[in-house]
């Protein structure tokens, strides 16, 4: 079969003939039908995030999948199923982490990611999975079953922003986010079915085709090349919440800053090291004054990717469409990691969809 690797240091994604993987005991066996490409596989194909299995000098790339179960192998799935991985795995058999669903807690040595760090992704014709590592998504949904993953990312992370508000009667009304890659733009769709006003900020210029979705939305867009993260309150307004998906490391700081009080700033950007002045004693002090909080929020869970295939259901196909700039055939897997101003979300697709009758 084949597979989309990148090799230690090569810097860019290669097309390789492998044996296609049989399933152990408890695992089925899917084929793969679309898997998307996301600001992280930007950062494995660099070298700067993750890396490849112990033993290996390549890594599978792909954690974004979708797939049709090929052989259920005797697990509770039937053949024809539409499923979805996560993306963490267990190294050395389970630990307690996994054991109890909450993989995405598990600390750096105690979980693998398929497609990032450790573990082969699913950029391949057909991968293996244990079946309580895949969620099943409903036919209707199948083109767009490989957001269900970075949808869950969202999930998760607004969880754990709402549980730090939860020990009193917080009543957010307006959210930001910050980024307009496919990460931001995913969130803030599923915040505009939640809060009265939302705004995104981003550092493009009009005509900008992630500007006309932002508004598409009925969000307010800011230039952050016109209106610092610092200066929102005054400009527009303090957020509730604020969702930070750029990976520029001065944003969770500033966003402290613009944060109304008792609002909750939820960080997920993954950025290298940088090192900038900052005034410290004004940021902790805008914590504690204003009963301010700050959640850093990786990865998804099981029931996250749940919630994940419902929010999907729930986003109106022109938004999906305009959010996916590119579909590709596998022998076209260079366009699908271009990365330019017109690319917003890209997928390849490894086999077609036939519905079962
Ligand atoms: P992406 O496509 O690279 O999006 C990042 C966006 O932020 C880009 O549109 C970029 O604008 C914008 N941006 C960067 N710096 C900015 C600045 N100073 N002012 C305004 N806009 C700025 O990446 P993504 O896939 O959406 O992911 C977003 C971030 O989340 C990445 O850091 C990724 O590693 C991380 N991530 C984390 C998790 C997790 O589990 N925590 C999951 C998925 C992704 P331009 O396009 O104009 O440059
Ligand atoms: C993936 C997550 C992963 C994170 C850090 C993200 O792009 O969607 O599943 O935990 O990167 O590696
Ligand atoms: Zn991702």
């Amino acid at each position: 079969m084949k597979a989309l690797i990148v090799r230690d240091g090569a810097g860019k994604p290669e097309l390789v003939e492998q044996p296609k993987p049989e399933p152990d005991a408890g695992e089925a066996l899917v084929r793969t039908l679309r898997v998307g490409v996301d600001g992280t596989d930007h950062e494995v194909i660099a070298g700067s995030h993750g890396g490849s299995p112990e033993g290996d000098d390549y890594l599978v790339l792909g954690h974004e999948a979708v797939g049709v179960v090929e052989d259920a192998n005797g697990t509770g799935l039937s053949e024809g199923d539409i499923v979805v991985p996560t993306v963490r795995r267990p190294p050395n058999g389970s630990n307690p982490y996994f054991e109890r669903d909450e993989a995405d807690m598990a600390p750096d040595g105690q979980y693998y990611e398929r497609g990032i760090v450790g573990a082969h992704g699913f950029m391949a014709e057909y991968f293996t999975s244990p079946a309580s590592a895949l969620v099943q998504v409903p036919p209707e949904l199948v083109d767009y079953g490989f957001l269900v993953e970075p949808i869950s990312i969202t999930e998760k992370a607004v969880e754990h922003a709402d549980a730090s508000r939860s020990a009193f009667e917080w009543s957010p009304e307006s959210a930001l986010v910050l980024g307009n890659g496919s990460l931001g733009l995913l969130t803030l769709a599923m915040f505009e079915q939640r809060f009265e006003r939302t705004y995104c900020l981003g550092r493009r210029d009009r005509p900008d085709p992630t500007i006309d979705i932002i508004e598409s939305l009925e969000s307010t867009y800011i230039n952050s090349t016109e209106t610092a993260v610092g200066d929102i309150p005054d400009a527009y307004e303090a957020p509730d919440l604020i969702y930070e998906a750029t990976g520029y490391a001065k944003h969770p700081f500033e966003a402290i800053e613009a944060l109304a009080p008792n609002g909750v700033v939820a960080a997920l950007g993954v950025p290298s090291d940088w090192t900038f002045d900052l005034d410290g004693g004004r940021f902790h002090r805008e914590l504690v004054l204003h009963n301010k909080a700050i959640v850093g929020s990786v990865n998804s869970n099981v029931r996250q990717f749940e919630a994940a295939v419902e929010t999907l259901g729930s986003l109106s196909e022109s938004f999906l469409d305009s959010l996916i700039t590119g579909v590709y055939p596998l022998e076209d897997f260079e366009a699908a990691f271009d990365n330019d101003d017109r690319t917003i979300k890209n997928a390849i697709q490894f086999s077609q969809y036939e519905e079962r009758r």
